[in-house]
């Protein structure tokens, strides 16, 4: 199983959320956070506001999915997330150990 992160402008988390549903993520944890990437101390713009700050808030959303998924889940989130302006995010890719559905004790994949 892989486990991942990716970082997104939040404006996109519905076009990513519509997206990865289409290619069978059947859930997904989304956070609100602050983040910089390269362009420390340059601009970026955010609902019509500029963040010289180094911190621009973005969305996680973390995704656990069978290794055959994966890679389709990592090409979905980074067309539906890609707007070709600086701070378009980033994608991590990890492997996961297990998991567990609670309700049923259904583990690994079949916990998905
Ligand atoms: N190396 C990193 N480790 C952890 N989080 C990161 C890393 N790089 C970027 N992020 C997170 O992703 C968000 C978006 O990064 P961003 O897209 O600006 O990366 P970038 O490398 O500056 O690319 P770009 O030049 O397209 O802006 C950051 O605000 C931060 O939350
Ligand atoms: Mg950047």
């Amino acid at each position: 199983m892989k486990f991942i992160i990716a970082i997104i402008k939040p404006f996109k988390l519905d076009e990513v959320r519509d997206a990865l549903s289409a290619v069978g993520v059947q859930g997904m944890t989304v956070s609100e956070v602050k983040g910089f990437g390269r362009q420390k101390g340059q601009t970026e713009i955010y609902r019509g506001a500029e963040y010289t700050t180094n911190m621009v808030p973005k969305v996680k959303i973390e995704i656990a999915v069978s290794d055959a998924l994966g890679p389709r889940v990592v090409e979905t989130i980074a067309q539906a997330a890609k707007t070709d302006a600086i701070g378009d995010g980033k994608i991590f890719v990890l492997e996961l150990g297990g998991a567990v559905r609670i309700r049923t004790g259904e583990i690994d994949d079949l916990a998905l």
